[in-house]
């Protein structure tokens, strides 16, 4: 019996997106934001400010100086940077609950999303796009879709890693075998939900590039390869690595060689031990993450 309706129902049951969030995603790449839009912004949310200083004094962004206020942050770090911090910040009620069907460690998607979030910055600022923003955002959300489907999952892991094994498919396109929806899919229904800019909403339904409609547009296949990337930094793939089909099209499509991925995994590393403040944001920061699946 298919899934897919008991999977939609419970969709109608999805908590609201963080308003805070929410209204950060309004002002993404706009060209000129007050200090007195971001405070409106933030009021939602009380222990919101808390950190965002604590993440704008963190060694991720290296500052000499110690930021005290909403004010100040904004100054020295930017209002894009400062939009980044909040969404992450202000999204972390999303990632609360584990997801077992597809991570074992507790924290472990919130860990991938933020992981992801900062290689599609890196990325974005590598090919000198405009929208870093948008990537980071795009990488941060792009699984939200394991949230829901986790459940699911978890009750026919055993079926799906015998699609996985017997027929050689990523993990991905054999949850959407096994269970008639995948993901991506539930992800992009949720982004719709929730009424997220098109564009955000189009990374997160096709960002796995099993469409054709995935190559037309850039961002997509930006947080494929920030995806792919995290991965290949050195977190363990097994049988439930993603799909690497669209990844030489994906380069030739950027002009990115193998040695610009080799500089951009460098940077990723040196950076990585001071972003740990982000994971921080929900809890236990430190736990090494395991079987990453789709
Ligand atoms: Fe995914
Ligand atoms: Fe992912």
């Amino acid at each position: 019996m298919s899934l897919i309706p008991q999977i939609l129902r419970s969709l109608k049951h999805l908590p609201p997106f963080p308003v805070v969030a929410q209204r950060a995603l309004t002002l993404v790449n706009q060209p000129e934001v007050s200090i007195e839009e971001l405070v409106e912004v933030v009021k939602f949310d009380p222990g919101i400010t808390a950190n965002i200083l604590r993440i704008s004094n963190s060694a991720y962004f290296g500052l000499r100086r110690e930021i005290h206020s909403l004010h100040q942050a904004l100054l020295l770090l930017g209002t894009q940077e400062l939009l980044k911090i909040i969404i992450a910040s202000g999204a972390t009620r999303l990632f609360a609950n584990g997801t077992p069907g597809y991570f074992q460690e507790h924290h472990g998607l919130w860990r991938h999303s933020i992981s992801c979030a900062l290689m599609a910055d890196l990325l974005a600022r590598e090919l000198a796009a405009t929208e870093r923003t948008t990537a980071f955002t795009a990488g941060l959300l792009h699984d939200i879709g394991k949230i829901v489907l986790s459940l699911y999952v978890e009750q026919k892991f055993s079926q799906i890693m015998a699609v996985v094994e017997k027929r050689g498919l990523p993990f991905q396109q054999a949850e959407k075998l096994v269970l008639g929806i995948s993901h991506a899919e539930v992800g992009g229904e949720m982004a719709r939900i929730w009424d997220f800019p098109n564009r955000l909403r189009l990374v997160i339904h096709y960002h796995h590039l099993d469409r054709p409609e995935a190559f037309s547009d850039d961002m997509v296949l930006l947080i494929y390869l920030a995806d792919l990337l995290v991965m290949m930094f050195g977190q363990d793939l097994g049988n439930e690595g993603l799909a690497y089909d669209g990844f030489p099209q994906v380069l030739h499509h950027f002009n990115l060689r193998e040695r610009d991925l080799e500089r951009l995994l460098m940077h990723f590393g040196s950076s990585w031990g001071e972003a740990k403040v982000f994971f921080g944001l929900v809890g236990d920061g430190h736990a090494v993450q395991r079987a990453h699946r789709g």
